[in-house]
């Protein structure tokens, strides 16, 4: 059943107050609720619906009269007073049994909950929708030594604690942990004066991965004082670590809950990269507070208003914290590697979907990423000011509000006087925007570009319309100087052009500066030019681009035509890795390669019919061309990149170790694994022991540094997510699917968790050429742990199907093997709505 934006009716009743129960025990914690309701004057809709999923009613009843509602698997209705009433209702639920981990369950002994988006429909009967905000006090009895729930704490005794949110909130932000946990305790001091007490709860065993996340935390609730005038608004603020959770965390109001991965972190267990992706999810979390919590969403539809804000705000607080240039270059790689396949399949929806099944299945890439990208468009348009004033706005206007993108837009337009009606579309209509641009010169000194953009049509939007389209150009002179610095060119028609007058001579143009347009720029490159550009250009991210694209370039025609390697690009490359100028996080990431099913994506546009061996051994022997290329550099870069001193996972730190780690895996071709063997015999970080391994995995040379990590690992979790994870995507091609396999028989596959069943199966999705091995045993082996799963947890079950969405690009082979595991999973018996939903939507007629 489908559920549309256009069918949106408010709630027919106030939620005056809400005072919960919970006495815990794991297969029957009995759930009192005390809610009172006010009907609202003039509602449209005056059913007294509740919503209710898997709840065992004990009673009900109104005003302390006992009713009997009429009660569905999806909730209840009930005769109700025209007047205010108090609603209480008793029901026993099943936290044990529940694998879903939506709604309360315990993971490792421990209770939690997850409510967003619909998970609190799960606890007790409530009107379950984000649009319904009430103030919640909440009363725990269970023999655990931490209790913990929204708000502030009212009383604490032998047995039970009480908890009490003063601040209006959807039960979607709902949250409770009962357990046996330490903590790791901080203070933070408000800018208006307010002491909070910060907590990061774990298990035992965990305390020595707390304080990175203490620290990021702290940092986060500054940066949102001095950048958005933020501040934290309760005594409290608790985090607390779980090792079973679909997705990365969840920002329920005060108690924060997180997947352990995106929490826990230690030098010796943690990448760089994930101590990166853990400040950054703190900080989202954190950020929610205000975009989100103080003003939350009128229905889910409006589910990019907090997410599209919060990871834009948790992008801007990476840039200042670290390097913005290589953050923006991450941003732009994982957008094309994970939103636009989205935007350019089965799965394609608005930024602000118009309808769903299942909102579980829309926390995507288009609605977070992209919706993030939306934002950083508005204020390139409006500028920095003006988008400070706009939000300064919108938290005055807004708060304690539900709302919409409408609300959102609005308080752009009264600040600015910019009519934002064509910039909208950017909500409403899917796809990746295509942009063509030609040039034209005079020699009279003017200089035009013209842009033409269409949008490829889908079903979610078959009739695209011409966008705003922001696009920061520069011009450079032939001999590398900037004659004309960054400007925006708006681009509003869907052809449109622009003059540059007064110039010396035919410039070179830097353009989509910055990515500032998350759209498919194209052009018919002059030869030469593209080379020039990763030489001179003044824009970091643009020189990347200037780089990337050089190598897409090669890569392409290697597959296609069988040439060499593009000279120019490992000529241009080698002089960018050598430069001592260039910071080098930035050299690491000149050093990379677009990833295969990027390839894949370019072959099929351009009509060619993707082959993954073909791809995989092009890729190859592009590494192998810059490892011949630099060999003479590669010795030097490693061991000037090394770091002295106690590890510290900044940004500087980081960046050497990356720059040493791409080093090292291209000597790794040429030494046979000598020094890759070195580093993890000394490694005394996650980081270098890491790629260690995953070199001599590659070189055929793992199996006894394998042995000793598990060895020395096989108690870590999240350490053997790594070990687990990496077989798989260093794995041959013709190895990876058995690889798998194989690993699945492990006595540690745990495949009810998350991050385990991640840790293999999303690996082998990972794995372009290993997931679509020609003989469909990828594709087979995936359908049979997804059959396996939905039953247990829908949500990451469908999540994965994902993998599936490229299918129509691949040969006919492909297509029918994938095909047939489609319906496969389709004809499987009671199938969740999410895993429908995906694999219909993938499918297609
Ligand atoms: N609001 C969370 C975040 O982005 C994500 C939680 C989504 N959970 C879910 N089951 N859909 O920070
Ligand atoms: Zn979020």
């Amino acid at each position: 059943q489908t559920i549309h934006l256009s069918d949106y009716t408010p709630f027919g009743f106030d939620v005056t107050s809400v005072d919960l129960t919970f006495d815990l025990a794991p297969r029957a914690t009995r759930v009192r609720s005390k809610i009172t309701f006010a009907p609202r004057a003039g509602a449209a809709d005056t059913r007294f619906f509740l919503h209710g999923e898997n709840l065992k009613l004990i009673g009900a009843s109104i005003d302390g009269t006992p009713v009997t509602p009429q009660v569905t698997p999806e909730g209840l209705t009930c005769d109700v007073p025209d007047r205010p009433f108090v609603w209480e209702a008793e029901v026993e639920i099943d936290p044990q049994g529940n694998t879903a981990l939506e709604g309360l369950y315990m993971s490792n002994g421990m209770y939690c909950t997850q409510c967003e988006a619909e998970g609190f429909r799960k606890i007790t009967y409530y009107p379950d929708r984000p649009d319904v905000m009430s103030v919640f006090t909440v009363r725990i009895n269970g023999p655990h030594p931490v209790l913990l729930s929204n708000g502030n704490p009212v009383t604490r005794t032998q047995g039970s604690a009480e908890w009490h949110d003063p601040w209006p909130k959807p039960a979607y932000l709902f949250a409770l942990v009962a357990g046996e946990l330490v903590n790791h305790p901080g203070r933070f001091t408000t800018k208006s004066g307010r002491d909070v007490e910060l907590n990061l709860w774990v298990r035992p065993g965990d305390e020595g991965k707390c304080a990175f996340g203490m620290q990021a935390l702290k940092d986060s609730m500054t940066w949102d004082e001095q950048v958005y005038g933020r501040e934290y608004d309760l005594d409290v603020f608790n985090i607390v670590a779980v090792d079973d959770f679909n997705m990365g965390a969840m920002e329920n109001k005060g108690l924060n809950i997180f997947n352990s991965s995106a929490v826990l972190a230690s030098p010796e267990t943690s990448t760089d990269t994930n101590f990166e992706r853990i400040e950054a999810i703190i900080a989202h979390e954190y950020f929610h507070n205000w975009t989100g919590n103080r003003i939350t969403c009128r229905d889910w539809f409006q589910l990019c208003l907090k997410e599209g804000l919060t990871v834009y705000r948790d992008s801007q607080f990476t840039s200042d914290m670290r390097s913005a240039p290589v953050k923006r270059i991450g941003d732009v790689i994982d957008l094309r590697a994970r939103q636009f396949p989205e935007d350019q399949g089965p799965l394609a929806h608005p930024v602000r979907p118009e309808s769903f099944q299942e909102i579980n299945n829309f926390y995507t890439a288009t609605v977070y990423e992209k919706g993030a990208e939306v934002i950083g468009m508005l204020r390139t348009l409006v500028g920095p000011e003006a988008y400070s004033k706009a939000l300064d706005l919108y938290f005055e206007r807004h708060d304690g509000q539900a709302c919409t993108i409408e609300d959102w837009l609005r308080v752009f337009e009264d600040t600015t006087g910019r009519d934002l009606a064509q910039f909208k579309r950017w909500y409403s209509q899917a796809g990746t925007p295509h942009v063509k641009v030609t040039e034209h010169w005079d020699d009279a000194g003017t200089y035009t570009l013209t842009f033409a953009q269409s949008t490829p049509p889908s079903a979610a939007s078959p009739d695209p319309q011409p966008l705003v389209i922001p696009i920061a150009v520069g011009l450079l002179s032939p001999n590398g100087d900037e004659v004309r610095a960054t400007q925006v060119l708006e681009v509003t028609q869907a052809r449109q052009t622009f003059t540059f007058e007064g110039l010396a001579s035919r410039p070179v143009p830097s353009l989509l500066r910055g990515f500032s347009a998350p759209i498919v720029l194209e052009r018919d490159v002059p030869p030469g030019q593209t080379a020039f550009l990763l030489a001179h250009d003044t824009d970091p991210v643009t020189r990347w681009e200037a780089g990337r694209t050089l190598a897409r370039d090669s890569l392409l025609a290697m597959i296609r035509d069988g040439v060499r390697p593009d000279a120019d690009y490992l000529d241009g490359l080698r002089r960018l890795v050598a430069d001592d100028t260039l910071d080098p996080a930035y050299r690491a990431l000149m050093l990379g390669l677009p990833s295969q099913s990027d390839l894949a994506a370019r072959l099929s546009e351009a009509g060619t019919t993707p082959d993954p061996d073909a791809i995989y051994a092009a890729s190859e022997a592009m590494r192998d061309a810059q490892a011949e290329h630099l060999s003479d550099l590669l010795a030097g870069l490693y061991a000037d990149h090394q770091v002295d001193g106690p590890y510290a996972p900044d940004a500087h730190q980081a960046g050497k170790r990356s720059l040493a780690g791409a080093a090292l895996s291209l000597l790794t071709r040429t030494d046979g694994g000598t020094q890759a063997m070195a580093q993890f015999a000394a490694a005394d970080n996650m980081t270098q022991q890491l790629s260690a391994l995953a070199n001599l995995i590659r070189a055929g040379k793992g199996k006894t540094a394998l042995d000793a990590f598990e060895t020395q690992w096989h108690a870590d979790r999240l350490v053997m997510d790594k070990w687990f994870g990496l077989q798989v995507i260093e794995a041959k091609p013709e190895d990876a699917v058995a690889t798998a396999a194989r690993l699945t028989e492990h006595p540690d596959f745990n495949w009810k968790n998350p991050n385990r069943f991640r840790s293999v199966l999303g690996a082998l999705t990972q794995h372009h050429a290993g997931f679509h091995a020609a003989d469909g045993s990828g594709y087979s082996l995936l359908a049979d742990w997804l059959i396996k799963l939905d039953p247990v947890n829908p949500q990451t079950t469908a999540r994965m199907c994902s993998a599936f969405q490229t299918w129509r690009r691949y040969d006919a082979d492909r297509q029918d093997g994938i095909r047939a595991e489609l319906d496969r999973i389709l004809a499987t018996p009671e199938l969740s709505r999410d895993t429908t939903e995906m694999l219909s939507r993938i499918r297609g007629v």
